[in-house]
């Protein structure tokens, strides 16, 4: 019988790992044959480790578990599916699973993330096939239709990113997944790389056939060891079965992925950055034009996506344009992993169409705060993302509903807090985080970020509060238009938002003060 234990980094650090071992040990004791699939996370994190057993009905699940929890599990014969006090039914049916429309997490946690079989099993490489028969101008042309928006936060539109590429002239293009995934709160780029490996590897093969790239790197942040030896891992097999490093399109032309490891500093999430860190420089922004588009990685034509827009690409190509365009709210078409952190009851990943309000996804879906307290900010789109009160709750999650907020979806991640918050110091920390994360290149971004700082302790200190506050917003201003770059460019998000929102909390003396 299959046992699924997931092997994701969160999971694993919630004790997965003694989980597996302590079921291993419990049926060799027992005598009984059991087959453990270490899976990766169907991102319902409040219940993991969430095993799971198949049975003639579905799947069933039991969570969250600790070792201490396995003997009893055997003597109820939790294999068979069997009631007992963690289970948790059929985990198709959980609510929060039920409720989404997981067109690009649809694989996770259900394969095993390394078995070829499985991945085929459950449509994989599906799209590809469709993309060999489409050909470049045809792929192109599919993934403009869907829609489909950069996921990385820009919400650029692919296929013209792709045709930008395409039409560039060149001997040598490549392909780039972003994986760097560096803000607040987001895992989703993790989640599919442990869970479902393939899926990006078919994604950036099809980017590969469109714009007529050889080459694709997926830059991974030193920090996400489990998904680096996935990838690895992923590749390596993919390889051996002639998906990668083999002509499959019939030109002659192979296409090859490698995985490059950073260093984790934020900024190298931004696209030059990111390809400097690539050439083996120090990760600093170029200045815009040249687009990557034209003369990106070693001056060469590069399609840079986030590992979602490329992981979407193979829903697209398996399932058709206009399935993935059908949902959605206004420009934001197809789904969103929408990734709720932070002082939240239910956190984890929900993948769903655009349009749901902040609201829901923050009190229905992620049933509030898990203090108990009532939610007081939601911070939306990174450390860089503005903070929205329960007042705005009733903002659609779609690009241009968040712009028009002065705020930004970003990467999908929603940061909850409670009423204990000081957004005091959280406007400070968003100067602090840039400061600390600055590439140093522009002088709004490296000397603003440390006098908005200042400035900030300052006011909190009650020291000439009203020339203080105003000194901030100038100095956001600066920031906001001066910046090379969204690091300094948007830090003034998260900083305005929070003067604009919570003017109570820069008061002098502060007019309610934290855990009041
Ligand atoms: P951008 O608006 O300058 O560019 C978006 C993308 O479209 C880039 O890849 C750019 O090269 C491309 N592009 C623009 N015009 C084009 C054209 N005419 N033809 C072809 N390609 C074109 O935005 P940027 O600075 O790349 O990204 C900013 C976003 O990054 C922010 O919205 C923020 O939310 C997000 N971000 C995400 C992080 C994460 O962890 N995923 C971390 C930090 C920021
Ligand atoms: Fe570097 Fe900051 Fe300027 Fe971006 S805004 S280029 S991170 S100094």
């Amino acid at each position: 019988m299959k046992i699924f234990v997931p092997r994701d980094m969160a999971a694993v650090a919630v004790g997965a790992d003694r989980v597996a071992a302590a079921i291993e040990a419990e049926a060799r004791a027992r005598n009984i044959p059991v087959s453990i699939v270490r899976n990766g996370s169907r991102g319902l994190f409040w219940l993991e480790p969430l095993v799971e057993v198949t049975t003639a009905s579905g799947r069933i699940g039991y969570g969250p578990l600790s070792e201490a929890d396995v003997p009893s599990l055997f003597e109820q014969r939790f294999f068979d599916g069997a009631p007992h006090p963690k289970c948790l039914g059929h985990v198709d049916k959980i609510p929060f699973l039920a409720r989404q429309a997981r067109f690009t997490f649809g694989r996770a946690g259900v394969i095993d993330p390394l078995s070829l079989d499985d991945y085929r099993h459950h449509g994989g490489f599906k799209g590809l096939e469709s993309a060999l028969s489409l050909g470049g101008v045809g792929i192109i042309a599919a993934v403009k239709e869907s829609g489909l928006r950069g996921r990385g936060g820009a919400g650029f539109p692919t296929g013209i990113k792709w045709e930008t590429v395409a039409r560039t002239p060149a001997s040598q293009k490549y392909i780039v997944c972003n994986a760097d995934e560096g803000d607040s709160g987001t895992f989703a780029d993790r989640l599919i790389m442990e869970a479902d490996p393939f899926m990006l590897i078919e994604g950036m093969t099809i980017a590969g056939i469109g714009v007529g790239a050889t080459k694709g790197y997926i830059y991974l942040r030193s920090e996400y060891p489990f998904a680096i030896r996935m990838m690895q891992q992923a590749i390596g097999i993919a390889r051996h079965a002639g998906y990668l490093g083999a002509s499959i399109d019939g030109s002659g032309a192979a296409f090859d992925i490698e995985v490059r490891v950073g260093a984790g500093a934020y900024v190298c999430g931004e696209e030059t950055s990111l390809l400097d860190s690539l050439e083996g420089k120090r990760g600093q922004v170029r200045a815009k034009p040249p687009l990557p588009a034209i003369r990106g990685l070693f001056g060469r034509p590069t399609v840079i996506n986030n590992t979602i827009t490329l992981a979407s690409v193979s829903f697209i190509m398996a399932e058709g344009a206009k399935a993935y365009a059908e949902i959605g709210y206004g420009r934001s078409r197809g789904t969103m992993p929408v990734q709720l952190a932070g002082n939240v009851k239910f956190g984890g990943l929900f993948e769903c169409a655009f349009g749901v309000t902040l609201g829901e996804l923050v009190n229905d879906i992620g049933g509030g705060t898990h203090s108990g307290r009532p939610v007081r900010a939601v911070q939306a789109g990174g450390p860089l993302g503005a903070y929205f009160p329960p007042a705005l709750f009733d903002t659609p999650y779609d690009y241009e509903a968040f712009a028009k907020k002065d705020g930004l979806i970003g990467h999908g991640g929603l940061v909850v807090f409670d009423d204990t918050v000081d957004m005091a110091k959280m406007a400070r920390f968003a100067m602090k985080f840039c400061a600390i994360e600055s590439c140093g290149k522009c002088t709004p971004c490296r000397i603003g970020a440390v006098r908005g700082t200042e400035t900030f302790d300052k006011i909190i200190a009650g020291i000439e509060p009203e020339r203080n506050l105003a000194l901030v917003r100038d100095l956001c201003e600066t920031m906001k238009f001066g910046s090379l770059c969204a690091l300094g460019g948007f830090t003034p998000y998260p900083v305005l938002s929070a003067l604009d929102h919570f003017p109570e909390d820069f008061a002098t003396p502060p007019l309610r003060h934290a855990a009041e």
